[in-house]
């Protein structure tokens, strides 16, 4: 393209031309134009491609700044799963179990050269593990900023945003643990909510809004239902967009020491790396859907005796936490440590006074801050050897009303 004509194409958007110096093609471009021209000049979505493309990193970005474009592809992938097995799930508790279990056993197809597929296992067990995987990738993605004090001055608000996300995220996992309905999601849903009657003065009408009444029942069910695909998405819909304005805002922090060298374009490098851990991270997910399908107990029973209720892997610090406190202090594991620990991770940035970004200039943040990573870290590990399998017996912490499984565990 020669320098007169460059001057004719504005850069945000190629079939933006000036009134003046057209050339017969582009006037017949703008006269008739292509479909791709039509929406180019309306929504102007190729400058915005460019602009992103072309997003300046500083000098030293790596690897570690590729797992925030891989949670974006999480939960793209979180959303389109989730909105299938929505097609085919009913939210009533007699229904629920049922139409989980049609959804494991019903759409089983031939295909010649991969032989039989079971799609709605398949993306079922995409949406379960795939929700695991976001959780560790979050926690890898904080981890990161943390270390990087990538939170400081002016990322303060990239990092609230942040916040709010993961414990969006946490409240996915909990309201969708209830909706198939077995046994496991009966009992880890009445220790769970449990947990909300211990707060003081406000306990027993926490309770009733969650689970709306004072037992476990179907209008909890339709209620965690409503909240895991119309409140928490619409929730981290509008949280998401806002993190990635302000990471556009505001662009990467960049390495804790800035490095010297100059600033590189988003495209190609950096964009290679986010691809290769996105291939990784997605593989990881359809791996394990692959091969341990997510499997599915007998139906909630409320009426069963020595059932341990194992939550997910990532409450499993809590519940820990829960089991060993002496009795009298529940409200310590209930309420004050994880409320102690959220403060703390909301008011991170104005806690860190210091100046510098170098972790041995933080050195009471960074030290704290492993002592509470290790400590849920044990905790979790803990949890995760000591609590039996789905449908064992055992001693878990106290659940009212506890009684025997209806039926052996269904795979
Ligand atoms: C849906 C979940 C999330 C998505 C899609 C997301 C996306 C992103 C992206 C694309 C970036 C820039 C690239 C990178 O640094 O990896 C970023 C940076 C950042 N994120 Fe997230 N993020 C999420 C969750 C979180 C959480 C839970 C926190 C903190 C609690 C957080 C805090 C930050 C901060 C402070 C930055 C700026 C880092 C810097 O400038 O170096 N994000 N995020």
């Amino acid at each position: 393209m020669s320098e007169d004509k460059k001057q004719v194409i504005s850069p945000e958007s190629p079939v933006e031309t000036q009134a003046q110096n057209l050339t017969d093609s582009e006037q017949a471009r703008l006269d008739r134009p292509k479909l791709s021209d039509w929406l180019e000049l309306r929504l102007g979505w190729w400058g915005f491609v460019r602009k992103n493309l072309d997003e300046q990193m500083p000098a030293g970005v790596s690897w570690w700044q590729t797992l925030g474009n891989l949670l974006m592809t999480l939960l793209a992938f979180q959303f389109i799963t989730g909105i299938a097995l929505s097609m085919y799930y009913s939210s009533g508790p007699e229904s629920a179990h049922a139409s989980v279990k049609h959804i494991n056993e019903g759409f089983i197809s031939n295909i010649p050269i991969f032989g039989s597929i079971n799609w709605g296992l398949a993306v079922r067990g995409i949406h379960v593990y795939g929700s695991s995987v976001l959780v560790c990738v979050t926690v890898l993605h904080i981890l990161r900023v943390f270390f990087w004090g990538s939170y400081k001055k002016p990322r303060e608000l990239t990092w609230l945003v942040g916040v709010l996300i993961f414990f969006v995220m946490l409240g996915f996992s909990f309201t969708g643990y209830l909706l198939p309905w077995d046994q496991k999601a009966y009992w880890a849903t009445t220790v769970g909510t449990n947990m909300a009657g211990t707060i003081p003065g406000i306990g027993d009408s926490m309770l009733i809004l969650i689970r709306g009444g004072s037992e476990v029942g179907s209008l909890t069910l339709t209620r965690f239902y409503a909240a895991h695909v119309m409140i928490l998405p619409a929730a981290l819909i509008i949280l998401t967009a806002l993190h990635l304005y302000l990471v556009r805002k505001h662009h990467i922090a960049g390495p804790v020491l800035p490095q010297k060298g100059a600033t590189v374009p988003f495209w190609p490098n950096q964009l290679f790396k986010d691809a290769v851990v996105v291939f990784f991270g997605v593989g990881i997910v359809i791996y394990l859907a692959a091969v341990n399908p997510p499997g599915l107990e007998g139906v909630a029973n409320p009426t069963g005796t020595d059932l341990v209720p194992r939550p997910e892997w990532y409450y499993l610090g809590l519940y820990e936490m829960l089991k060993i406190m002496p009795a009298g202090w529940e409200l310590m594991a209930t309420l004050i440590i994880p409320g102690i620990v959220s403060v703390g991770m909301i008011l991170l940035p104005w806690l860190d006074k210091s100046k510098s970004r170098h972790p041995a200039m933080r050195q009471w943040i960074i030290i704290s801050g492993t002592a509470i990573i290790l400590m849920i870290g044990l905790m979790t590990l803990k949890g995760y050897l000591e609590t039996p399998v789905h449908g064992e017996e055992g001693h878990g912490p106290a659940v009212e009303g506890q009684a025997a499984p209806d039926g052996e565990a269904e795979h």
